[in-house]
């Protein structure tokens, strides 16, 4: 399995700068932000939760949500038991000014906290969603491994059995994430994503994977 070089973009100084400059973006001009892996992979993620019909009550968390914009659209959407979490206040900042002037904060709740530690919700939840945030995790200087290991139990620890986990990686190819769930979690489904072709080979630059907890997990 690939192991990546630590880089500033697994530190929370990292993410509380890029937040700390999209909040004031956003207050002097309007501009929502990033949208990382781009608008498709934000679609994809919504879209495959309308064809499983997945009821609108089905309560989804989102982690690491930056400026929880995947939380905008699914609220958009119809769904109404939504939850989003980051460590940076200012990602949370940005996430609920948007979620107002979009007019869906009734349907999203917001909180500052860090899903490796500091997470205890009241209650489990039927989905998780991923987009970036498990990737920004291994890339850690500070003991990837170990906040990987973190990542996975937490992760377990707040999804209901035989609840779902939606995540959206640039740095894990298929194969190599089911290594790092594959024991507590099985997985469902790969969501389309665009290949490329580079001297005879094809791959992928974003993978999307369904996983469904185990139930003895
Ligand atoms: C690549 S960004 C993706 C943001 C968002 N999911 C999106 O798709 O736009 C990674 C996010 O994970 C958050 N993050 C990283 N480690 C975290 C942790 N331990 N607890 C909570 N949030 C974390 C960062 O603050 C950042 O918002």
């Amino acid at each position: 399995m690939s192991e990546f070089a630590p880089s500033a973009l697994g530190t929370k100084e990292h993410w509380d700068a890029v937040y700390s400059r999209e909040l004031k973006s956003f207050q002097d001009f309007g501009d929502e932000g990033e949208i990382w892996f781009g608008e498709g992979s934000m679609a994809r993620v919504v879209r495959w939760l309308k064809a499983q019909s997945i009821p609108p009550t089905t309560s989804i968390l989102d982690i690491g949500t930056g400026n929880g914009i995947l939380l905008v659209e699914l609220a958009k959407c119809g769904y109404s038991n939504l939850t989003g979490i980051d460590y940076c206040m200012n990602a949370v900042e940005l996430a609920r000014s948007i979620c107002e002037k979009e007019g869906v904060s009734q349907n999203v709740h917001l909180e500052v906290t860090d899903f490796l530690v500091a997470f205890h919700p009241s209650e489990r939840f039927d989905i998780c969603l991923d987009k970036g945030t498990f990737d920004a995790v291994s890339l850690d200087p500070s003991g990837a491994e170990e906040k990987r290991r973190l990542y996975i139990e937490s992760l377990c620890h707040v999804l209901k059995p035989q609840g779902l986990f939606i995540i959206t990686s640039c740095n894990w190819t298929r194969d190599e994430l089911l290594n790092q769930f594959g024991d507590e979690f099985e997985i469902t489904d790969e969501l389309p994503t665009p290949t490329f072709n580079f001297g005879g080979q094809s791959g992928k630059s974003v993978t999307a994977l369904v996983f469904k907890k185990k139930s003895d997990s």
